[in-house]
């Protein structure tokens, strides 16, 4: 009876929408007014959307900004302070570390503003407004036109479009496909270009659990890291400049020190980056079931190898630190994707959906022109596309899994600048630079016994899961002068090259002169490269640009479709690494049969996990002090312990890292920086009942700043709330 009358309530309250406080969707900010207040409002939001998303005034929005090109982070200060999470700050904080200064082991904090790192190349892009520009880049298109008509008069219009906004602003802009092509958006944004590291705790801290705890809930983690945008003088986005000057935000959020509690209001804005919601049943299938498994089958030895090899020595260890968490990221999210669609049934789901599809297109001759061949359509079109996608899967994750094969594709430009025009000295000279540059950063973390290891594994691979007709020609050599032999083919390539060597190709760039280029095509990894690129471009990628076109001008037509079959439902658009908003409330989880997951962790989950011996569950000699002494400060909770992470029925996904996390006032009080494993099949399937976003709490950050690394000055400028 009390239950009957909630609904009740809650339905006179959101009106008679098709929405479920379910927490799927990722909102436009600029659309939050018309289709989701009521909800966030019924569901506890004390303010408005239009305090989340206004042009009239400052808003929420001003203080969000897309970090680096993963990641999102958000101005805590008046003084450009941006919070954003330890693994998005990683690179950032990897490239600055050695053996001597391992920031990445230690930690590091900049005790005044001089002490704060510049990162060369890391930006930090606002988003100035959005507005929906469907009828000016479809102006032109006919239903009579061919696809190939149709993209380039929506090319012509958008660029048009740009150009005439960009003529009077110092703003860029860019056109943005939502709803697969059926709308689009003109995205105005800012970039900063010098945002410099302040602060990040030990790895102990901000990795604490490693790649074991990764996607996974409960979760300790004190996943953040703290920057500072500076702008020129005259506060405009400008490069690292010793001149330059802390920037001065519209906005920035107050930190509330009142936490969060099961069944709390929160929501998340941030720069989600890649979701496919309304994919039919037989792409899921193929990701799932042929994509996913040849990848994880790839990564896994890879992996393997890197951790071998890390534990033999520190050194090894810091080279790899950036890259094996990028692969095994990944590798572990598909596991859990594979996972979940099996659990939740997702591909039957999809069927039982199309069948009903189907005989709504069925029903009428008008619909049936329109949509009745859809499906069909697009099962044929995956069976065409498996055997391409695989090959290129197996090169992109196979081949060029291979460090050196990558390195070598990078020399592929000069070689074609340096034969076909000797005279473009500026342009050779560009080239030249970058790979100056890129030279360094390469070897700085290359180790080659690992990469030779990985070569001589992921090529026998590549040839015993990829057809004859996918391999390149040196796969000929290893199979006739070779016998096979995996190791003795990598060694034998590796003596014959002098890529792999850093003095060599040092040397090599510094005295460069139009006709070096011929020493670059006798090298055996320029070779294997060079035909690598050329064996995709000709045999794979033409194909596969074809299939994937056909693909999406279906998909365009079935999202089209599938909302008009479904007039009162409100659909929010795939992922596009556009701002969005999601929201849902805070609450743990059942990921399985007599297990229940509560909401948040507290720090005795930290000395609960500790064990000196395992790399990913040390913990600093100073936490455990704090610890010991329960001395939080203001920042326990009101039970007395120390929060450190919770979870929230928000749909995020991957480019969510590092997005605030608000309370019903607005109020920052958390990080957002993971999903729990069971629900990373929410890119493709959100199910309400296991997907969560797992976020660091706000309280945590602060403690780690002021009681642990003495930071404390650092919240002078913040804007704390009790
Ligand atoms: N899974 C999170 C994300 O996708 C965190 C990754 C970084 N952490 C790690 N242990 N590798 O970005
Ligand atoms: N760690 C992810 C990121 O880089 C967020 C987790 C997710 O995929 O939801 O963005």
């Amino acid at each position: 009876m009390k239950k009957f009358l909630f609904l009740l309530l809650t339905t006179i309250l959101v009106g008679s929408g098709q929405l479920i406080y379910a927490g799927e969707g990722m909102w436009i900010p600029s659309l939050l007014k018309q289709l989701n207040e009521k909800e966030m409002k019924a569901m506890g939001m004390k303010i408005s959307a239009d305090d989340i998303y206004s042009l009239n005034h400052s808003s929420m929005k001003d203080a969000i900004l897309l970090f680096g090109r993963g990641c999102t982070s958000e101005l805590i200060s008046g003084e450009g302070l941006l919070l954003t999470n330890h693994h998005c700050g990683f690179d950032a904080i990897q490239k600055h570390s050695s053996v001597e200064h391992d920031y990445l082991k230690d930690g590091f904090w900049a005790m005044n503003r001089g002490e704060e790192l510049p990162n060369p190349g890391l930006t930090a892009t606002l988003m100035i407004r959005m507005d929906n520009v469907t009828d000016q880049v479809l102006k032109g298109i006919t239903d009579q036109m061919t696809e190939k008509e149709r993209e380039a008069t929506i090319k012509k219009n958008a660029e048009q479009l740009v150009k005439d906004f960009e003529k009077n602003s110092d703003y860029q802009a860019a056109i943005k496909s939502f709803f697969k092509d059926n709308q689009y958006y003109m995205i105005v944004t800012e970039t900063f270009k010098d945002v410099r590291l302040v602060g990040a705790p030990p790895s102990a801290i901000g990795k604490f659990g490693g790649d074991t705890d990764n996607w996974m809930w409960p979760r300790h983690t004190g996943d953040f890291s703290l920057f500072r945008i500076y702008v020129s003088p005259d506060g405009k986005p400008a490069t690292y400049s010793k001149e330059n000057v802390p920037y001065k935000p519209n906005y920035f959020f107050p930190i509330s020190l009142n936490g969060v509690n099961e069944g709390d209001f929160t929501f998340v804005f941030g720069y989600p980056a890649r979701t496919n919601e309304y994919l039919p049943s037989y792409a899921i299938e193929e990701i799932t079931q042929v994509e996913n498994p040849a990848k994880i089958k790839l990564r896994t030895q890879r992996l393997d190898i890197f951790k071998k090899y890390a534990e033999t020595s520190p050194k090894i260890r810091i080279m790899y630190a950036s890259k094996q968490a990028g692969v095994a990221n990944g590798w572990k999210k598909m596991i859990g994707q594979d996972w979940g669609i099996q659990r939740t049934k997702a591909i039957k789901k999809k069927q039982d959906f199309e069948k009903d599809f189907q005989q709504w297109a069925d029903a009428t001759p008008e619909r049936t022109k329109k949509y009745g061949n859809l499906l069909p359509q697009f099962k044929k079109v995956y069976e065409q596309i498996r055997p391409f996608q695989q090959a290129e899967d197996y090169l992109y994750e196979g081949a060029l899994g291979i460090e050196i094969q990558r390195f070598a594709l990078s020399f592929v430009q000069l070689v074609e600048i340096s034969e076909k025009h000797p005279e473009d000295t500026a342009r050779m000279n560009t080239i030249l630079n970058r790979l100056k540059i890129s030279e360094k950063s390469f070897f700085k973390d290359y180790y080659k016994p690992v990469d030779m290891e990985v070569m001589a594994q992921l090529l026998e691979t590549y040839d015993k899961n990829v057809p004859d007709e996918f391999k390149p020609s040196w796969f000929a050599v290893i199979h006739n002068k070779f016998h096979r032999n995996y190791t003795k083919f990598t060694k034998h390539v590796f003596e014959k090259s002098f890529l792999d060597d850093p003095e060599k190709v040092e040397a090599f760039l510094k005295s460069y002169k139009a006709r070096d280029y011929k020493k670059l095509k006798k090298d055996q990894f320029f070779q294997m490269a060079l035909e690598l690129r050329n064996f995709s471009s000709k045999n794979v990628q033409p194909k596969l640009s074809l299939l994937s076109a056909k693909t999406d001008s279906l998909m365009r037509i079935y999202m089209k479709a599938q909302m008009e079959m479904q007039p009162d439902k409100h659909f929010y658009p795939d992922a596009n690494f556009t701002l969005r908003v999601t929201y849902g409330k805070a609450g743990g989880f059942s990921p399985k049969d007599a297990v229940e997951y509560k909401t948040f962790t507290t720090m005795k989950g930290i000395m609960e996990k500790e064990n000196p011996d395992i790399y990913d569950y040390a913990v600093p000699e100073k936490l455990k002090s704090l610890y010991k002494d329960q001395d939080f400060g203001p920042y326990a909770d009101k039970d007395g312990s120390m929060h450190v992470c919770f979870v929230a029925k928000n749909h995020t996904s991957g480019g969510n890292s590092g997005s605030p996390v608000l309370n019903a006032e607005g109020q920052l009080i958390g990080v957002n920086f993971d999903r729990d494993w069971e629900g990373t099949m929410s890119d493709l399937n959100y199910d309400p009942s296991v997907c969560r976003n797992i976020s660091l709490d706000i309280r945590y950050f602060l403690f780690i700043v002021d009681k642990l690394s003495g930071a404390g000055y650092l919240l002078d400028e913040m804007k704390i709330v009790k």
